[in-house]
């Protein structure tokens, strides 16, 4: 039964996009907003004033401002596992005692990166970074979005248990000169405990003395990590409260501080803790990642899109779709509310995308003339972040926006309809002053509270995963006892691809 606000938004009539700056010249007043240094432009979107007074009534519903409260308090909004949620604490905004326990872990960091420039851990050229899922999607991001050429050592990520992944990583490496940090919260992931021993052989095998003296261990599960066989020394913890996903704060930063220098990293954290503060007082009205939540929540659930897809008209950001997916997908890709029950409509769509121009020689063509809806996000940067001639930023930005007027446009062509093009397709656009470690800092933390809103609004729980542990769970019992009772798909291919266990 839909809520009172459900019911009122599912009534309102939809706007037309063709001629929405038409029946309202006044938009861009409205649906652009700029926080920092991003602009967020909703106006090429089918919000309007009608929808928007709809769902601030859903959000009071649903207690927004309660949940936004709880989540910075330290609360356990995560009521499935009975714990908080504090990546903002990492960033210095929340429960005082969690800020305080961030900074006492940042500081141990901070220390180790000095020893490790001082040559402590012996000379240092390349870090061999070792995780899966959070532990380097979001390391990876930061340092392939900020390193450029300003790289202070050479940095790969490692997260894939397929041996090429790791074997083209230490082929380009000198085992003498690398240090591998090990990134893991549980500290029992298989891929990335698999990886790492494989980096301890090939250590030994170069014979390097003393392996273990160059491992450095990022996690909230230090015990493990010293069980290992990681001195307390080199062990970085954070807290148990941030979850994967939204942990590239903590420790788990720590390749993109050290490769980016402290500086960097600190500014990151600051950008994102300006988004916080953003998030946290701004009214709702003005509020960034609510109002993405309120046209997430529109696509999704009352035009029925199952897709969002992201492009990113920044090379320097072409890891963000990925790094998307992950915070997105195994946040709000759930089927039940926080009381365990049905959820009452879709949840989150597929996040997809890539990287403009090159997408619009792929996939455009369905975005424009495709029989599926995919609302569209355009996330590109002012300065071009690189010198060669202007023209090549010009003809980026140009094309970015070509791109969004023409699915708002569209084209009618009476006679042939192969050459026409329905138009009324939605798109934002992000545009960010550069892609400083602040605005990726600021545009990291709005997609983290975006997709806290959205799971506000469908009343569910984002910082569980549990739909993550049965292929895991199966996979370790034909480890451990061989394949048995399994459909016949399964064990015809394990007989045919490992002979049979
Ligand atoms: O399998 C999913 C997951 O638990 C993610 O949520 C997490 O980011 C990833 O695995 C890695 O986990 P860990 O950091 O404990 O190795």
């Amino acid at each position: 039964m839909p809520s009172p606000a459900q019911a009122a938004i599912a009534r309102l009539p939809q706007a037309d996009l063709k001629s929405i700056f038409t029946a309202d010249p006044d938009r861009l007043s409205r649906f652009v907003l700029t926080q920092g240094p991003i602009r967020f432009d909703w106006s090429k979107t089918h919000l309007t004033d009608d929808l928007m007074d709809a769902y601030l009534t859903l959000a009071q519903e649903r207690d927004f401002t309660g949940w936004r409260e709880a989540l910075f308090a330290g609360k356990p909004v995560n009521n499935s596992e009975g714990r908080a949620a504090e990546h903002p604490a990492e960033r210095g905004e929340g429960n005082a005692d969690s800020v305080a326990r961030a900074r006492m872990f940042h500081a141990r960091m901070r220390a180790l990166i000095d020893a490790v420039e001082a040559e402590a851990l012996g000379p240092i050229r390349h870090i061999l970074h070792i995780g899966i899922g959070g532990s380097a999607l979001g390391p990876d991001l930061i340092v392939d979005a900020l390193g450029g050429d300003g790289l202070r050592y050479d940095v790969a990520i490692v997260s894939n248990v397929d041996g090429t992944a790791m074997e083209q990583a230490i082929n380009r490496f000198d085992p003498h000169t690398t240090l591998i940090a090990i990134a893991s919260k549980t500290f029992t992931t298989t891929e990335t405990m698999l990886n790492a021993a494989s980096a301890i052989n090939w250590m030994v095998e170069a014979g390097v003395d003393d392996p273990y003296g160059r491992v450095v261990a990022l996690t909230a599960s230090p015990d493990k990590a010293m069980e290992w066989g990681v001195d307390e020394t080199r062990v970085l913890p954070f807290s148990e409260s941030v979850g994967g996903r939204y942990s590239l704060w903590s420790s788990i930063g720590f390749p993109a501080a050290l490769a980016l220098g402290w500086d960097a990293f600190e500014s990151l954290l600051e950008g994102a803790a300006a988004m916080d503060r953003h998030f946290r007082l701004s009214p709702p009205r003005e509020n960034a990642p609510l109002i993405a939540a309120f046209a997430d929540q529109y696509y999704t659930r009352i035009m029925g899109c199952q897709t969002r897809a992201l492009f990113a008209y920044d090379e320097r950001l072409k890891l963000l779709p990925s790094y998307l997916q992950q915070l997105e997908m195994e946040s709000n890709g759930k089927s039940v509310t926080r009381d365990g029950d049905p959820v009452d409509g879709p949840t989150a769509p597929i996040t997809w995308g890539g990287v403009g121009t090159d997408a619009q020689h792929a996939v455009f063509q369905l975005l424009h003339q495709g029989t599926v809806l995919a609302p569209v996000e355009f996330v590109a940067s002012i300065d071009p972040g690189h010198a060669l001639d202007p023209a090549h930023h010009r003809a980026l930005l140009v094309n970015c926006f070509a791109q969004g007027a023409a699915l708002l446009r569209g084209r009618d062509n009476p006679g042939d309809p192969a050459r026409a093009y329905p138009g009324n397709r939605p798109s934002t656009t992000i545009l960010l002053d550069d892609v400083t470690p602040e605005a990726l800092g600021a545009l990291i933390a709005f997609y983290e509270h975006r997709t806290f809103a959205n799971a506000v609004l469908m009343g569910i729980n984002p910082f569980d995963q549990f739909g993550v542990e049965l292929g895991k769970e199966i996979a370790r019992f034909i480890e451990a006892d061989g394949p048995k009772g399994f459909d016949p798909s399964t064990m015809a291919l394990i007989d045919i691809a490992l002979g049979g266990g």
